[in-house]
């Protein structure tokens, strides 16, 4: 594996405040939501874009400042959406176009950029390309725009993705008498981009949605875009090839746009995504999500140093995507086979969470609903480099339900109330597109927005405040990262620095309390103040920096030079311990003999007894 950490040159350095504006992507906090999942506005039992409108300021609210937006497009859905069959329309559930837009002015207005799918690996195969394909005749334009074959015997290195439901990567049409290629179910035919027409249609639809004012893509699944004989057809050069004319048709029409790369790889391969800084703007570090949940599972923080160790630097303008939890499994293809079986062991022995190479379960299940356990995960997930995606309903704890197959079980409506069918709709229940959680732990009844917002101290309350905190500085996006080695490994300490900033991150991963020593040397005088709480703690001197860190603890402080030492540090004896004078009658009675000197405290008295005393007598 690829270590060296040779900075990377940006071919096309950006300066100045457009600069900043072009960057707005490390900045981001990305909200996760699927339309269908979060409020339905006409009662058909199904979330749609007039009630997405009517919750962004709940999303603004949050504290985010970015919306991705899973597929909304006519599918037939079999795939949630990922099997497109016209990708310049919205899916007749979801609303209209008009709808959209009105959605995405709104998004606009409130401050919130909006992302959507750009899924151009595959198209469903009801898409008309697809079906135009099959019924013309080999060798023909419309043929070419998919990957045929006579035999299913070609491109045998390559691996099954969906090893559940699929035994090959070729499937037999009658209709066109030969096997198309598709690298995920068997009703996802691959785009074949050898045809230049496939990249033209391409380019069309992201102007479509562009124009509109979108801005930026996720780009789905995009290292198995080109396919050549004796290699495992993932990141090619060819596909790397592609990538770049899609960036250079956005960096020519549009500005201040991204482009997201899904490519669960591992972090080397992922850095070819970036390419010079001209391929894609951001990309999703899949390699280190297992291993946050690994390290607090083993209660050690080397998963995370390791694979943070083995991340090459990126170019200046580009940035990590970080994430806990997501629409599909927690994917366990990025770690290693003796790594999966630990995960399966530790968060899934139930054999039914598991699907795929993954772990079909949401974040507050995962960490068996332990309060402190979640909230340090998310302080994980917001102080680590790279720019952080919260799941729809991971803000409230929601829970899951992986008995009702596939990945449907952590896509459940959004649970808004205690109301019937949790808020999400007033249609009969029946009708619902899933059923929503209602176990006695994580169900509507006691799990939901409504609830949450009244308690100050509930999992929703937190979330906002520690969102607000990070966005008091730039160095959690943009900083620079230093792991501290305290002997103490279950301690998992950093800096992140950013121009005047530094901001100190430690971490208790275990589930006891630990102490640790952290040497801070370079910092010596700073005052440590902790940024949820804005407490100042004692300054850093010569000795390593002492800390007690409860079960699941963590702290955020910022190393700072113009904040004021406690004042208690300096004092020898602390108020409530100075010796207390007792005067029985009055000032005067300090020159009489019944004078009790340097009585210390007064509990020895009671309160009535000490007011009278010491009240002066005339
Ligand atoms: C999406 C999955 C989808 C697959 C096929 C993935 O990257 O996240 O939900 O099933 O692409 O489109």
């Amino acid at each position: 594996m690829n270590t060296v950490q040779a900075p990377i040159p940006d071919t096309t350095p950006l300066t100045g405040i457009n600069a900043d504006e072009a960057l707005w992507y490390k900045d981001a906090v990305i909200y996760q939501v699927n339309v269908k999942s979060f409020l339905d506005s006409n009662d058909d039992g199904i979330g749609d874009f007039k009630g997405l409108t009517l919750k962004l300021e709940y999303i603004r609210d949050l504290g985010v400042n970015t919306i991705w937006l899973m597929p909304f497009y006519p599918s037939p859905l079999k795939d949630d959406g990922y099997d497109i069959a016209d990708y310049q329309n919205v899916h007749p559930q979801f609303g209209t176009l008009d709808d959209f837009r009105t959605m995405l002015r709104e998004a606009h207005r409130l401050g919130l950029k909006v992302v959507t799918e750009l899924i151009i690996n595959h198209t469903s195969d009801q898409h008309p390309w697809f079906q135009a394909a099959r019924n013309a005749p080999a060798g023909s334009p419309q043929r070419d725009f998919y990957v045929w074959s006579d035999t299913d015997q070609k491109y045998l290195d390559t691996r099954i993705i969906f090893t559940d439901t699929e035994t090959s990567n070729w499937t037999w049409d009658p209709v066109a008498k030969a096997y198309y290629w598709h690298r995920f179910f068997s009703h996802q035919p691959d785009l074949n981009f050898d045809n230049p027409q496939v990249i033209k249609a391409v380019l069309k639809i992201m102007n479509f949605w562009l124009d509109m004012g979108v801005d930026g893509f996720r780009l789905d699944a995009i290292p198995y875009l080109v396919e050549r004989e004796g290699t495992n057809n993932e990141n090619l050069r060819e596909t790397h090839a592609v990538i770049k004319k899609l960036r250079a048709a956005i960096d020519a029409s549009y500005k201040n746009r991204f482009l997201l790369a899904e490519a669960n790889q591992w972090p080397e391969d992922v850095r070819e995504y970036f390419g010079d800084g001209d391929e894609c703007n951001m990309a999703y570090h899949f390699p280190l999500m297992p291993r946050i949940y690994m390290a607090i599972a083993q209660e050690d923080r080397y998963p995370i140093i390791e694979i943070i160790q083995q991340t090459p630097d990126i170019p200046e303008s580009c940035q990590w995507a970080i994430f806990l939890r997501n629409h599909d499994e927690l994917t366990l293809e990025m770690v290693t086979s003796k790594e999966r079986d630990y995960m399966y062991t530790t968060y899934a022995s139930d054999l039914q969470a598991r699907i795929n190479l993954g772990i079909r379960r949401r974040l507050a299940p995962l960490m068996e609903n332990n309060l402190d356990r979640i909230k340090l995960m998310n302080s994980l997930l917001l102080s680590m480099p790279g720019s952080p995606i919260l799941y729809y309903g991971d803000e409230i704890g929601m829970g899951d339900n992986f008995f009702i197959g596939d990945r449907n079980g952590v896509r459940t409506p959004m649970q808004w109330s205690p109301d019937r069918n949790a808020g999400f709709s007033r249609a009969d229940p029946q009708r619902l597109y899933l059923p929503p959680i209602m176990d006695a732990v994580y169900g509507y009844l006691s799990t939901n927005v409504e609830a949450q917002s009244r308690d100050p101290s509930s999992l929703l309350s937190w979330t906002k405040r520690l969102l607000a905190v990070r966005k008091t500085t730039q160095a959690f996006g943009r900083g620079t990262r230093r792991f501290l080695r305290p002997g103490n490994r279950k301690i998992l300490a950093y800096l992140r620095e950013f121009g005047e900033d530094t901001i100190l991150c430690v971490a208790n991963l275990s589930r006891s309390a630990q102490p640790v020593e952290l040497n801070l040397a370079a910092y010596k005088g700073r005052v440590p103040v902790e940024m949820l709480g804005r407490t100042a703690f004692p300054p850093i001197g010569e000795l390593p920096y002492l800390l007690t860190i409860s079960a699941y603890g963590f702290y955020w402080f910022r190393l700072a030079t113009d904040a004021a030492i406690p004042s208690w540090h300096e004092q020898i004896v602390s108020v409530d311990e100075r010796p207390v004078l007792v005067l029985f009658d009055g000032w005067m009675s300090l020159f009489r003999e019944r004078v009790v000197p340097w009585r210390i405290g007064i509990a020895e008295k009671t309160r009535a007894q000490f007011e009278t005393d010491t009240l002066p007598r005339h």
